[in-house]
């Protein structure tokens, strides 16, 4: 008998996410999901089986790696749907994301020393400044939304510093960044528009490097004078532009609002500020605004967590469902602070494995700034008005859209 298909975007998902995922991880390893418009997927729904995915090297995220298959890349499909130039191919081919084997880990070796724990640890006190600035704005109106004019600015400003942006191009390429994942924006345009500016970026920081990521990526070759490419710059920046800037700015308000939903929590971390970055890992747990890992394709027929699998099926992860796992996570549905994880990353809220989050370093210390700022250093911040929400995403997420804030 065929697998009953389930959609995530019944409201039996997008109403109660963590209940309807508790349901699927009793039921099955693995549940065909379906994608409007797309063949069925298999949903892993448990937290080690994801770990073990998400590191197998028999699971690609190119559908081209794939024996047998042959057609247009995902880049390939990019550019038709986005209706872009052939030379563009270059700038979505090299994307860390859809790349297998020795070509990502080839490229995570040259990118990785622009995201060194120095690096990220030292855009710290320009993150506090960014941040004191917008709530500085906030305070003086005495209302306002806490993404629109905190978290989105705040994580904007801060993947265009990491990047190298001069800050006097912000406001432009930050509208660039914002239309990029905005639907209803001209999205090739504004990739078109990014990447004639990081073009010119990189030749100008070639010629008089500064302390930035596009200085590092175009100095720096490893020990055998491998060094990454025009191209595969210019497609780094529009990943991190991608992964960078909305994780983040919608990690924020989840967090705030799972600690105002935790009053004792909120105390608790109030009565010992000291416990915040102890703390982040559960927040991070709990208020993951990333649903599900990328797909994975198996490259032959295979079994995973006892179920067969056909060569060329897809799969993927649902990372709230691992997150919420009481296996791993006892009492899963309650947010303890001072809970200690079993074993060092047992939440996959970035991923596992070599596709792993290069930006978890920086997510960990924007949200801990922001945290700090806004609930530690001041007691005053409050829900203003009704919290809204864009559809549900891929996943049943709902993304918060908008949070009125008083201060
Ligand atoms: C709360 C914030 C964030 C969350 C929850 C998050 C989550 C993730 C997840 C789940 C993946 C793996 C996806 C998969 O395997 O299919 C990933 C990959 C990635 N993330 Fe993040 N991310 C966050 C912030 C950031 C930031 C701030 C940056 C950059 C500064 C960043 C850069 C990347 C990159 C470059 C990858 C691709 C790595 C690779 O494929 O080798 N992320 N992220």
């Amino acid at each position: 008998m065929a697998e009953p298909i389930v959609s995530l975007l019944d409201p039996e998902f997008t109403d109660d996410p963590i209940g309807a995922y508790a349901r699927l991880r009793e039921m099955s390893p693995l549940v065909r999901i379906g994608f409007p418009g797309g063949p069925p997927v298999w949903l892993i729904t448990r937290n080690e089986d994801i770990g073990t995915a998400l590191s197998d090297p028999r699971l690609v995220v190119d559908y081209q790696n794939v024996p047998g298959h042959q057609g247009p890349s995902l880049a390939d499909h990019a550019i038709a749907a986005l209706d872009l130039p052939d030379e563009f191919r270059d700038y979505l081919a090299a994307n860390l994301m859809l790349v297998d084997g020795q070509y990502h880990s080839r490229l995570r070796r040259l990118v990785t020393p622009a995201f060194s724990a120095r690096r990220m640890k030292a855009l710290r006190p320009r993150i506090e400044e960014i941040s004191a600035q917008l709530i500085d704005a906030l305070v003086e109106k005495g209302s306002g939304d806490l993404i629109e004019e905190y978290s989105s600015p705040l994580t904007g400003t801060v993947i265009c510093g990491l990047i190298g942006i001069d800050e006097a191009d912000q406001p432009q390429v930050r509208k660039w960044m914002n239309d990029y994942a905005n639907a209803n924006a001209d999205i090739a345009a504004s990739i078109r528009s990014l990447v004639d500016h990081v073009k010119k970026l990189i030749e100008r920081r070639r010629a008089e490097p500064a302390d930035d990521m596009i200085s590092v990526l175009v100095q720096k070759g490893d020990e055998e004078g491998d060094q990454l490419t025009e191209a595969e710059i210019v497609s780094l920046v529009l990943v991190v532009v991608n992964n960078g800037h909305h994780s983040t700015a919608h990690f924020i308000p989840n967090a705030i609002l799972t600690l105002f939903e935790n009053p004792d929590q909120l105390a608790l971390l109030r009565a010992k500020p000291e416990a915040l970055p102890h703390a982040m890992y559960e927040l991070m747990r709990v208020a993951n605004p990333v649903p599900l890992a990328g797909p994975r394709y198996a490259t032959e027929d295979m079994e995973f967590a006892g179920v067969p699998i056909c060569k060329g099926d897809a799969l993927t992860g649902s990372l709230h469902s691992a997150n919420y796992d009481p296996s791993v996570f006892p009492d899963a549905e309650r947010c303890d602070l001072e809970r200690v994880p079993k074993r060092k990353e047992s939440h996959v809220a970035f991923g596992a494995g070599p596709h792993y989050c290069l930006g978890a370093m920086l997510a960990y210390i924007e949200g801990e700034v922001a945290l700090d700022h806004l609930l530690l250093q001041r007691d005053t911040l409050e829900i203003a008005g009704s919290l809204t929400y864009h559809e549900p995403v891929a996943g049943g997420a709902r993304p918060l859209s908008a949070f009125p804030v008083r201060l």
